[in-house]
């Protein structure tokens, strides 16, 4: 037994985020004696979305705050922990130079070891954090920025199999929130208003699911949903029952490419392990918290053989918990990397898809 404690410190988008992870990485299901999340949505609510300078600014203001309170909380002296895991990229760039020269403060001040840590990994290995998911497994990651199909077969080894060829699940959910007036953050708000809709009403499409392959696509979703707002407001305006309506609609011509391409991607895992009883699928990242969604993944893994595994709400979204077990497992297997900041950082070695458009989200 290999019990190592490790500081994670998290400020990639819009949260402030740091946590105390105690575990075994070849164990997994480690044990988190703090997780402080610091959210800013208050401060970007009047602009309709995440501004950069102004998230900079409130991580550098709150980072220390959070990593005492972390410490306090988990009754952790900084001396006592083994490593300091930091989010490098990708993300924004303020907000990380601000978590990267925290990090090093403490290292610098503390002897500890630096783990640089990539912001998608940590979401990827979320399901060993709370479930100790044995590798390989099959990873949906949904999120403000990504929408990504990996095979997770170990902490730095990761293969992408699927990606969207334009928007990110997230970007759309907030893109549609934002086109219907109903605030940040997009994606819980939609849910919210999607709870008294009628999924059926509008014919909105389900894209790429004619073509092979794990890649999505989100725009063409997201212009529908537009020209169905248009035609409404055209005719005689939108009703509370309408945003329901095309809400409700959106969430299930999302869930339903997010499960159907899911089907094709266990599919291909198949090909790649036949021998692997029972595989692990696991869906994280922001979006993996619409409970449509998660429903609908479930039941489809069901029919297909995999275990499905969801991690908790509070651990989908970001936050430092998961940085701090991605730093726990790389720290264990002696991987190391640079603590240069990177806006763009990919996760997995492959090169893109082909149709892969390379479209700019923050998390890009
Ligand atoms: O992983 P995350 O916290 O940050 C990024 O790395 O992007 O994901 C944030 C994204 C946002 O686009 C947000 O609208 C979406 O996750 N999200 C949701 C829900 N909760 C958060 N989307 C759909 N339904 C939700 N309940
Ligand atoms: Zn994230």
């Amino acid at each position: 037994m290999c019990v190592t404690t490790v500081l994670g410190i998290e400020s990639s988008c819009d949260e402030t985020a740091a946590a105390v992870v105690r575990g075994d990485a070849r164990i997994g299901r480690g044990e988190i004696l703090s997780n402080i999340v610091f959210d800013q949505m208050d401060l970007h609510a009047a602009y309709g979305g995440v501004v950069p300078e102004i998230a900079a600014r409130a991580h550098a203001e709150k980072l220390d705050i959070a990593v005492s309170r972390a410490l306090d909380e988990a009754k952790v002296a900084l001396d006592a922990v083994d490593a300091i895991a930091v989010t490098v990229g990708p993300g924004l760039i303020g907000g990380l130079i601000s978590a990267v020269a925290c990090a090093q403060g403490l290292a610098l001040g503390s002897g500890k070891p630096l783990v640089p840590v990539n912001h998608l990994e940590g979401h990827a290995l979320t399901p060993r954090l709370t479930d100790g998911l044995a590798y390989p497994y099959l990873m949906l990651l949904v999120s403000g920025g990504h929408c990504l199909f990996l095979i997770v077969r170990g902490p730095g080894d990761h293969e992408r199999i699927g990606t969207t060829i334009d928007d990110a699940p997230g970007e759309a959910f907030d893109k549609t929130a934002k086109m219907l007036d109903l605030g940040i953050p997009g994606g819980p708000k939609v849910e919210a208003k999607a709870m008294g809709g009628d999924a059926g009403r509008f014919a909105l499409p389900r894209p790429l699911m004619d073509r092979p392959g794990c890649d999505v696509s989100f725009s063409g979703l997201k212009t529908a949903v537009r020209m169905v707002r248009d035609g409404l407001i055209a005719e005689s305006g939108m009703s509370e029952q309408d945003v329901a309506d095309l809400c409700a609609g959106f969430q299930a011509a999302s869930r339903d490419v997010l499960v159907g391409k899911s089907r094709r991607a266990m599919a291909r895992f198949r090909e790649e392990f036949p021998a692997v009883d029972a595989p692990g699928f696991a869906v994280a990242g922001g979006v993996a918290a619409n409970t449509v969604l998660r429903a609908g993944l479930k039941d489809m893994t069901q029919g297909e053989g995999f275990a499905f595994t969801a991690p908790p709400l509070a651990l989908c979204t970001d936050n430092g918990a998961m940085i701090a077990w991605a730093g726990l497992e790389r720290f264990e297997a002696g991987l190391t990397g640079d603590m240069v900041p990177k806006p763009r950082f990919p996760i997995a070695s492959n090169p893109m898809t082909s149709i892969w458009s390379g479209k700019r989200g923050a998390k890009v």
